[in-house]
């Protein structure tokens, strides 16, 4: 068996679960692990065990002295896990460690949707010169193999419009308004509580992290080439009980919608009236989207937008994919 050497670089809620999850998978080993603070190499593969019980209890995976920079630069691997925080603006430092890593002929799997959002065609262009996989299925919907399933499950059908939920704070808070007549300060505290909503939760409310997962799915899948700057974009901050009751009595719910139409070039997230039935209805946490294509009809994909394991779940498909493509 193939030994696959990775370098893990965050070691957050996703890179705990990524961790976690190659433990049952011993054909890949961590050789390399950074934080923001630290980073530690053991090219004979580090003992997740012992480096997750350090992290915990020192706050840092190893020497204050070694950056993700340099492990990206100069550890010997063969696969970059990129799972550090999302920056919208610059994409960096995430950005500039996949490059990286990419340049060097490395494979890289990424949750971050900073760098896929904004620079998605230079980074897949140089993963395609260098013969390697460049992959990034949690980016979207976490659990939910959305990617894969229209590059793959749907191949050869064209797609006509795409539309879903993309957030599962705004969903589950949106939730709890219908459910039990929260306000929208009283769901958004509970999300909080709940560990559902960031402390700055103003880019899942105003539908920017929603927008951000739309521009992915439109660059990477649709063949479109747009930015964030072209979601035309509405939050649901402003929706209060009496509206989501007034839809309840019609038979309907709100729920923050991202959609695209290829054709028509348009990109959107805003609140939306759907009947109760509509497979995008989904309660609590949970992501949807529906695909419209010329041959197979609607498909709706549901499941778990977000989570540790859930989001490392999508994670190891990708390295399963790269080990299956690129092992010959
Ligand atoms: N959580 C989810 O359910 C989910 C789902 C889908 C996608 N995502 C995306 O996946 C990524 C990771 O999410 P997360 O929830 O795991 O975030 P997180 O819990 O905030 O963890 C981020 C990790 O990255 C590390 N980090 C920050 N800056 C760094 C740097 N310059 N160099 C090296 N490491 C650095 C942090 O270090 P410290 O430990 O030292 O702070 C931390 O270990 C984000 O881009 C997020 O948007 C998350």
């Amino acid at each position: 068996m193939k030994l696959w050497k990775i370098a893990l670089i965050g070691l957050g809620s996703v890179g705990r679960g990524v961790a976690q999850v190659l433990k049952d998978n011993p054909q890949f080993i961590i050789i390399a692990a950074a934080d923001s603070k630290s980073g530690v190499i053991n090219p004979s593969g580090l003992d997740i065990e012992v480096l997750l019980a350090k992290k915990k209890t020192t706050g840092r995976c190893g020497d204050p002295k070694l950056s993700a920079a340099r492990i990206a630069a100069e550890a010997d691997y063969d696969i970059l896990i990129e799972v550090t925080p999302t920056n919208s603006v610059t994409g960096e430092p995430a950005l500039s460690t996949i490059k990286t890593a990419l340049l060097r002929s490395k494979h890289v799997v990424t949750s971050n949707k900073g760098p896929v959002s904004l620079a998605s065609a230079e980074l897949l262009g140089i993963a395609e010169e260098k013969n390697v996989g460049f992959l990034f299925e949690g980016t979207v919907a976490g659990a939910v193999p959305i990617l894969r399933g229209i590059k793959y499950g749907l191949a050869g059908n064209k797609i006509t419009a795409l539309y879903g939920v993309l957030n599962g704070t705004c969903n589950y808070i949106l939730t709890r308004m219908e459910g039990e007549g929260l306000t929208y300060e009283q769901a958004l505290a509970e999300a909080r509580d709940l560990g559902y909503a960031e402390a700055d939760p103003s880019s899942d409310i105003n539908g920017t992290d929603a927008a951000i997962k739309l521009v992915i799915l439109a660059n990477t899948m649709l063949g479109m080439n747009v930015t964030l700057a072209d979601v035309n974009q509405t939050g649901i901050s402003g929706l209060t009980v009496a509206a989501l009751h007034m839809a309840n009595i019609n038979g309907q719910s709100i729920r923050l919608i991202a959609s695209l139409n290829p054709e028509k070039n348009t990109l959107e997230v805003s609140p939306r009236l759907l009947p109760k039935d509509n497979p995008l209805v989904v309660s609590g946490t949970l992501n949807a989207v529906t695909v419209e294509t010329e041959y197979a009809g609607a498909i709706t994909f549901i499941g778990r937008g977000a989570g540790s394991v859930e989001t490392a779940s999508a994670i190891l498909a990708d390295l399963l994919f790269i080990t299956d493509k690129y092992d010959r």
